[in-house]
């Protein structure tokens, strides 16, 4: 991998004496949730046109200060990223796949016309930024660092044409379980709403997909569901994802199936390591189409066994109900499968350095 400095950069470190008393701090990290508090410290880097990347800094956490007529305000250029720091069975700590999230930050920023960010110096923020922060690793069992790098166009200009001056920051908040309910099987709903159309940006990780899944997943919630699935925008008929999420479906026949990447689903890492951890063991998995009335009657025969969706935040997560205008469905059980169960125990081990890693994927801090 290239040096930080090959990229013409360098970090000035402002450390921040934690501005939280160790036993508020002892208290958020027993019981995290997911999302609401933040560590001590940010990495800030500049883009300007002209002169590529600058001021790299890893420093408090702060509010950012921002024109009213910034461009992400008005025509949302903005981009991100999700993935986690583990502690490791040896008390280290490891990034996972975090050249993975490099590289799909510049496909999410070329669709939304922002600059590339050299992916040693993506990697090397998240390292700068764990370092500082090494003190926020939750103590619950189950949890992780999650660090929220992203992209946003600062210049002020209310031309509708790409920016020419961007901030990457890195964020980072102590996590535990995703979903608040703890329930062993999540319950979905179908959505009569769409989230990506071909040509449009549901493969890129842009604000503005999920800013339009607010809506939906509004009513999922409202009518006592976990989650919402979208069905692709064209037939309404071929399952995609949900949002922030993607799906899984096993069979009695032991085989898997997840609905292929034609561009409106998001590529999940964790959907990818789950890819290659199933073909480990010798499983026969299929990236394909699969519609909603085929999910309903094979659920029905009980060829169908099991569903589970998978993302960074949600790790492996079983899903027991289906429900759409048309009525609900059970998977399986309605619970925890056995082979969801199995994939999460193995990706979950090798995340925690508590299993060998064959394929590489555990970057060591
Ligand atoms: C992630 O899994 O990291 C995501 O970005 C999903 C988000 C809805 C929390």
């Amino acid at each position: 991998m290239a040096t930080l400095a090959d990229a013409g950069l360098q970090f000035t470190s402002l450390p921040h004496p934690a501005p939280m008393s160790a036993e508020r701090r002892a208290q958020v990290l027993a019981n995290p949730g997911f999302g609401t508090n933040f560590s001590d410290h940010m990495v800030s880097i500049d883009w300007t046109e002209g002169q590529g990347w600058h001021d790299a800094t890893v420093g408090p956490r702060q509010p950012i200060a921002l024109d009213p007529a910034a461009a992400v305000l008005h025509y949302a250029q903005e981009i991100f990223e999700g993935l986690k720091a583990y502690r490791q069975a040896d008390g280290g700590i490891a990034l996972f796949r975090p050249m993975a999230n490099a590289a799909r930050f510049n496909q999410s920023a070329a669709r939304l016309a922002m600059p590339a960010l050299p992916e040693e110096v993506f990697v090397e923020s998240v390292r700068q930024l764990v370092a500082a922060d090494r003190d926020w690793f939750p103590t619950v069992e189950g949890g992780s660092l999650y660090l929220r790098p992203f992209m946003i166009a600062t210049e002020a200009f209310l031309g509708v044409r790409p920016a020419r001056q961007y901030k990457f920051l890195v964020i980072a908040s102590p996590a535990g379980n995703y979903f608040k309910s703890g329930a062993p099987a999540v319950s979905i709903w179908v959505s009569e709403y769409t989230r990506a159309a071909p040509g449009g940006t549901g493969a890129a990780k842009c604000g503005g997909n999920y800013a339009a899944s607010l809506v939906p997943q509004g009513e999922a919630i409202a009518r006592g569901h976990d989650q919402v699935v979208f069905l692709d925008a064209a037939e309404h008929k071929w399952i995609e994802e949900l949002g922030g999420m993607n799906l899984y479906f096993v069979f009695d026949d032991g085989t898997l199936l997840t609905p292929e990447l034609t561009g409106t689903i998001l590529p999940g890492i964790t959907r990818d390591s789950l890819l290659t951890l199933a073909r480990d063991e010798g499983l026969t998995v299929r990236e394909g189409r699969y519609s909603l009335d085929q999910w309903r009657e094979d659920a029905a025969s009980g060829k169908l066994v099991e569903t589970f969706a998978c993302g960074t935040a949600a790790v492996v997560t079983p899903v027991g109900k289906v429900a759409s205008r048309d009525g609900e469905f059970t998977v399986g059980s309605g619970g925890p499968g056995q082979l969801t169960q199995r994939l999460k125990d193995r990706l979950v081990s090798i995340q925690r350095g508590q299993a060998a890693d064959p394929h590489g994927w555990v970057t060591k801090l």
